[in-house]
Order: C-alpha cells, then structure tokens, then sequence
C-alpha cells in the first residue's frame, strides 16, 4: 500500500485537467505554461490517449517528447497524474491482432477509427497493455513531475466474441462449481436451455427475444471481473517500479458497467468523471448525487474529481453552457462532499478530432473569454482551500446502491418498464438532498449502524445476507425505508417464494407483498391521506404493521400503500406504490427530521446547501452553496477561506468555506 498522499505532494487541494499538450506546437505549450500559471494548476493529466505516439510500432517506444513535456511542467510548477494508454489502441495493434476487436452482440467485430475498441478479454490486448504500462512506470517512477498513476479512462468496453466466450465459462466455473449448480442458479428447466457441456453457455449475444435473466447478470458480474483484474495487472505492473498512488477514473453518473464498490477496494484514491446532463438546480443535485456516490466507493476517505466541463455534456441532443459561477459552484459542490480537488477535461479546447467541441478550460475563443477568466477564478478559490485537504465527510443517513440489484433490474421480462433503477435512486438522493441531509450510498450488506434513515428505493435483487443485515439494522434502532418491488429476488434472480420482500426483511417490514399489480400508464391513484401515485402498486398485508396510508380507487381500495412497523430498537418503512415527486420528498423530508436528521448546518434557509468537512484533529470546514436568488445573512459571522476575511452575507449563487469554531 502507498503512503504518499496527493494533497501533500501538492501542497493542498488539486486543480487543473486532461493536458493533451500532443495535439499543440510549441508556441502554445508556451503560452499553456503561462495559462496554467494564471489559473493556479497544480495537477494535469497527461498521455491518456497517446499510445500511438508511445509506441509507434509494436515494442518500439519514442517517449523523448513525453521527456520533454514532463521536464517542461515540472519547471512550470505543475504535477503530472501520468496515464497510461490503453484506452485507445493504436492502429497498428488493431491490424495485428483483429480478434482483439470487441464484437458487439449482434456479432459485429468493431474497427478502428474511435476509441475505447479492444476486448479486456483478448490476450494480445491485456499483454500490449500491460507491457505499456511496465514501460512507463520504468521509466518515468522517479521523474520529478509525476505525482500519480492513472491506468486506461473509464473502462466500459463490452465484448462478446470468443475470448470472452471462454473467459465467462471459466468465471462461470469458479462461481458455480459444476454445470448441475449452473443450471439451477439459471433456472435452465425453462424454455428448453438445459446446458450438457460447459462449450454449450454463450455471453448473452443477440437473440430471439428475452433472454435468460441469470445469464445476463452473472455477465454484468463477470466483466466486472474481468475489468478489475486488467486494471490490478496494470496496477501491479507501475507499483513494481513506484510507490506512487494509482487509479482509474469511474464514469458516473449514469452508466453501469462496473461493480465500482469492488474498484473502490482496489485503487488508492477514489478517481470520479461527473458531468451533470441538465443545467441550474438540478445540476447541483446531480453533482452532490456524483459526489456522494464517490466518497462512499472511497469508503468514506477522501478522492477526486479526475474530470467535470466547463459546460454540461448532451443534456438531451445538446450541450448546455454553464451559467455564469456554476464551473464554481460546481467544483466546490465536489470538494465539499470530499473531494480532494477539481479537475476538468480538458485544459485547452480541441481544434480536431472527435471532441472538437467538447468544453475546456481553455475555450477556442482563448484565454480572453468567460469560460478562461471563470476557470481562472475557480483555480484561484481551490488553491485557497488547502487546509481541507484529507478532512473528510460524516453522513448519518444512507440510500443503499447494489450493481447487482441495477443489473437485475435492466433485465428483459419485468412486470413493468417503468422500473428504473437509476432513476430510482436519484430520486431517493434527491429527497434528501433537498432536505439539505447529507447522504452516503451503502452497500446493503455493509455495517449500517452509523446511519439514522437508510432508504431503499430499488433493491429489486437483495441476497439473503442483505436481507438478514437490514433486518439487523432495524432491529437494532434503525429507521429503513423500503420502496416497491423490492427483495423480489434472490441473488441468482430467481423469484422469492411465500411473498415479497425476502423473509428476514419482511419481518422488519411486518408485511407480505402478495402481488404486484403496475399500473396502466395514465392511472393515477390518491392514497388516504391525500398524496398522489402512479405507475406502480401492490396488493400486500400488513402482519405487524401499521398503515399510515392506504389505497382508495379500485381493487386496493381500503388495503395498505405505505406502512410503518415498531420493530425492535427501530422502525421498518414500506411503501408499495410510487407518489409524485413532491409526496415522495414530504416522506423523506419526514423520516429524516423523525431521525434527527438536519442540515450540516442548521439556522440557514432551505435555498443553502451546506456540508461540513472534518480533520482527524477537530478542525471543521462548513462548505455552503447559495442556490436562491436572494441573499443570506449567516446566523453569525465566520471566517471565510474563499475571500480570506469574514463573511456575514452570502449572495445569491456565491459559495463560502467557512472555518467552523
Ligand atoms: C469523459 C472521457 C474524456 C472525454 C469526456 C467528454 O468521459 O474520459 O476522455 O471524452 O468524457 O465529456
């Protein structure tokens, strides 16, 4: 394990971006050097996308123009998080070795001409990677620039050709033993899949039409593992030459390719990719959401926003420009929430390829713009921040997140295509983000008792240890909230028998789900005490329970919707239906002020959000975010690091860090 810390090599907290100095002549590296003095950049990331330039032929490496950028940044008083390649492999391996090409389910080989094109699980491609990656780190360990390691860029790449084909049946092996096993996990019996060999399972290629539930998720969890084992090869290749932290960069908020509690596991500092699709409000809770989401893969240590733009990225078919303070506001959303630093793709804007319009902080307009100056600003307000630096962040209320639970729940033949995991969970975050509670994610079979309210919005997959740990922590004083069509199944996705959710939960719950019952896609429905629904109810009853709301319109009608349940120390929440956003946010707001669960900093109006990191040592930092149009007048004046003096009022939209007494 490492000891050195980034924040310490930096003298404070991080900021800067992805340098692609490759793509520029040398007036322009000039000119960045001045820039990046100007906006305060301590940190970029170099050499992302460079292997083409690293290795121009197979074995044959050039890294005398790397030799000279690093020699370059490090007299400029920048340090470099160095990456390795392998992201983007260069035309000469895909000529050489065409069956490391990914083949998409449909069985289409992929060609070269973007990025991201190599199957993890291609041997030609794992020993290309890996031998970079020893080449860099034997090389550049002791350069006096290099701060970090930054393996590959958002791994994502799904495969279904033959070396997955092959590497799936031995994870599938180690997993489930024998054939026989493999058969009942996947409920072969139905439609005639009985496998006879082990040749006989496939990866989930295109097929017919719905295909077999347990295959599908037991291949989210094997590329997964095939992810985790490329990045450690490529870990253990740099560690055997520096003791420098190593990490690669997860893709948030949106896509689910990787088990990311497992990765948090494996990388010395938590590495997060954050851009928020919508603008204003929403972006802010999409932040805090990433945000959040980070710290807890980190197990609650400190990380790091590897990457944000300047603007939003395809809100929809467009990218929406940052308002004026939002590259701020959005920056300081993730160092309070514990992130080391802020750092953006990319420095300088693109003049060709791919992302020649993909925002920077450094526009094509150049140092004399908005974006530069507010970009400038912003390096200015972190640099000041350095004290914060390795304070980390307390939350007492959690929404409990599982890859398998979202892999189950994208799986063909559900009642219902309006479940929507993701969805779900932004919406539980976004309760409580509004109730200003700062919030952790949890993992549904990791110790809970730090936390006061624990929601769980789409825990439709829930092992049975996950369902004997929540019952657990109800027991033991804590408020849980479990939301429709949860604990439906079991960890091999098959249906739990005897009535939902999993038994030891629904002791906790004191109710039984007899049936789910969606609804059609314009049925509203009001429940007793005047809150709307829609989408989705269940028939249940309660066996212990209380109702606190029932259904009135049709067949429900007079039967449970939401229920409430004294068990043990604590109390298990149910609720059956989905309410409208704003009965939702009434709920949470609810069960959080019943927990005791407030504002890091109480006294402040609802527009402020605030989240208070803290040292080891007791020293306390309140971030607070204006997100109103009106002023704020702090309940007594505090000391603020971003303008170094006191501060007694907050203006609309500006952002403090306050040294709390
Ligand atoms: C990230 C990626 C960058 C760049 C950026 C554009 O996901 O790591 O290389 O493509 O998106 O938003």
């Amino acid at each position: 394990m490492t000891t050195h810390r980034l924040t310490d090599r930096l003298g404070g907290l991080a900021f800067g971006g992805d340098y692609n100095p490759e793509q520029w002549d040398a007036a322009t590296w000039k000119e960045d050097d001045e820039l990046m003095h100007r906006a305060g950049v301590n940190l970029v990331t170099v050499g992302v996308f460079s292997w083409a330039l690293l290795e121009p032929e197979e074995g044959r490496y050039a890294f005398d123009w790397l030799d000279a950028h690093l020699d370059r940044l490090h007299a400029a008083g920048v340090a470099v998080d160095l990456a390795t390649p392998t992201a983007s492999p260069p035309p000469w391996f895909t000529l050489a070795h065409p069956e490391a090409m990914p083949v998409t389910p449909e069985g289409v080989r992929l060609t070269h001409g973007s990025r991201d094109t190599y199957c993890l699980a291609a041997p030609a491609y794992r020993e290309a990677a890996r031998r970079i990656a020893s080449a860099l780190a034997e090389r550049y360990a002791d350069h006096p620039a290099v701060a970090m390691w930054h393996v590959h860029n958002e791994y994502a790449t799904l495969c279904h050709c033959e070396h997955t084909a092959a590497a799936f049946r031995d994870w599938l092996r180690e997993r489930h033993g024998s054939l026989d096993a493999l058969n009942e996990a996947w409920g072969t019996a139905f439609w005639s899949q009985r496998y006879g060999s082990w040749e006989q399972v496939q990866p989930p290629r295109a097929t017919q039409w719905h295909g077999n539930p347990g295959r599908s998720v037991d291949f989210s969890r094997f590329f997964s593992d095939l992810t985790l084992a490329a990045y450690r090869e490529q870990r253990d290749a740099i560690r055997a030459h520096s003791d420098l932290p190593v990490t690669t960069n997860f893709m948030l908020p949106g896509y689910q390719t990787l088990d990311l509690w497992a990765f948090g596991r494996e990388v010395d500092l938590v590495a997060i990719d954050h851009y928020p699709c919508a603008p204003g409000v929403d972006a802010a809770a999409d932040t805090a959401f990433g945000a959040d989401r980070a710290r807890s893969f980190a197990g609650g240590r400190p990380w790091l926003l590897m990457e944000q733009g300047t603007n939003t990225v395809y809100a929809g078919d467009r990218t929406l420009p940052k308002e004026p303070g939002d590259i701020l506001r959005h920056s300081l959303g993730h160092v309070a929430r514990g992130s080391e630093g802020a750092l953006f793709f990319q420095w300088r804007q693109s003049r060709a390829g791919a992302e020649f319009f993909h925002s920077a902080l450094v526009p094509h307009a150049g140092a004399d713009s908005r974006v530069f100056r507010e970009a400038a600003a912003t390096g200015a307000a972190v640099g000041r921040l350095a004290e914060l630096a390795g304070s980390t962040v307390h939350a007492r209320a959690a929404v409990l997140h599982d890859s398998d639970a979202w892999w189950a729940m994208n799986v063909n033949g559900l009642p219902s295509a309006e479940l929507d995991y993701h969805g779900s969970l932004r919406r539980a975050h976004r309760a409580l983000w509004d109730a200003r509670v700062t919030t952790d994610f949890a993992h549904p079979e990791q110790d809970l008792s730090r936390y006061r309210l624990v929601v769980a919005p789409a825990l439709f997959l829930l092992s049975d240890a996950g369902a004997a740990n929540l019952r657990a922590y109800v027991e033991g004083g804590g408020t849980l909230l479990v939301q429709p069509f949860s604990g439906a199944v079991d960890e091999r996705v098959q249906a739990r028998l005897g009535g939902y959710p999993a038994a030891p939960l629904r002791e906790a719950l004191g109710i039984r789900v007899e049936e789910y019952r969606p609804l059609a896609a314009d049925a509203e429905l009001t429940l007793s005490d005047g809150s709307r629904a829609r989408s989705w109810s269940e028939s249940l009853r309660t066996e212990g329970a209380e109702t606190v709301a029932a259904y009135t319109d049709g067949t429900l009608a007079g039967l449970p919707a939401l229920t409430r349940h004294a068990f043990g120390a604590g109390h298990g929440w149910y609720l059956s239906t989905r309410l409208d956003d704003a009965a939702y946010a009434a709920l949470v707001a609810a069960l959080a002020a019943a927990a005791g669960l407030g504002p890091d900093v109480p006294g402040l109006p609802a527009a402020v959000e605030s989240v208070t990191r803290r040292a080891g040592d007791g020293r306390r930092w309140h971030v607070l975010i204006n997100h109103g149009s009106d002023p704020v007048t702090l309940p007594e004046p505090a000391h603020d690091l971003l303008t170094g003096g006191p501060l007694a009022e907050l203006a609309p939209g500006g952002c403090a860090v306050l040294r709390a007494h």
